[in-house]
């Protein structure tokens, strides 16, 4: 919300008398002078006028989950457990999923309660990429890496997967990384080269590797450098925030 928005909605006072507050630097964003009454201001920030609090700073939450199989990515369901079940009750309510993964999918996860974050991780057009070991049906033929590079035609969305790198670890085990989150990416994608996904363990997103210390169903939070989010997974001060609209 913009700060002057804040600003009238909390205090009563006209979006007039909001602008001139702020262009008299008697309010602030986080603890630091704001003089622009058009700033986006969300729940994680605190404001102040005068020194006195308008605005309380809520508490982000990033945290990175083992997610075991048998575990639904959802919030809620009448039928299966959920992986919010794993997460302590006080840290819950607040919290959505970054990139899903299958029930039957293993690996990491990342819950936070910060939308605008999340969406970075998740959106296709930001290219974050993924990295997932695989187990498949049957021998991984030769020319599904260069399939896989030039990308699969996907009907249902009538588009083309960005170009993924397949490095075979053995005849039926792979690693591959892959650049969007799509719906049951990539068991689409070997389904569409006549081949079978039987384990799929996520290990990484960006600059987020599952911690090798986490047993299956355990959660920490994540580190700054994890939260930075480059798309390989080096440590940087740039944020592809700055790419979004
Ligand atoms: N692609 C899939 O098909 N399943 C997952 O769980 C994650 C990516």
């Amino acid at each position: 919300m913009k700060l002057s928005r804040i600003l009238s909605n909390r205090n009563g006072v006209s979006r007039r008398q909001a602008n001139f507050l702020i262009a008299s630097g008697r309010v602030a964003v986080n603890g630091v002078t704001c003089r622009n009454p058009a700033t986006e201001v969300d729940r994680f920030s605190s404001v102040h006028v005068d020194n006195k609090i308008l605005q309380t700073a809520e508490p982000c939450h990033y945290l990175m989950l083992h997610k075991p199989a048998g575990f639904l990515s959802a919030t809620l369901d009448d039928t299966h457990r959920t992986v919010m079940e794993l997460i302590a009750p006080d840290l819950r309510a607040d919290l959505h999923i970054a990139g899903r993964l299958d029930r039957a999918s293993t690996g990491l996860l990342v819950l936070t309660n910060d939308g605008r974050w999340s969406r970075q991780l998740t959106e296709p057009r930001i290219k974050i990429p993924k990295v997932y070991r695989v187990s498949t049906a049957h021998p991984i033929s030769p020319e599904t890496t260069h399939r896989f590079a030039e990308g699969i035609w996907f009907e249902f969305e009538q588009l083309k997967t960005s170009p993924a790198q397949l490095d075979l670890l053995g005849p039926t085990e792979a690693r591959l990384t892959i650049y969007e989150g799509r719906y049951h990416q990539v068991k689409r994608m070997f389904h569409a080269v006549g081949n079978r996904v039987t384990a799929l363990h996520r290990e990484r997103m960006g600059s987020i590797t599952l911690d090798e210390k986490l047993a299956e169903g355990e959660y920490r939070p994540l580190t700054p450098e994890e939260i930075r989010l480059t798309s390989d997974g080096t440590e940087t001060e740039s944020s592809n925030l700055a790419t979004l609209p």
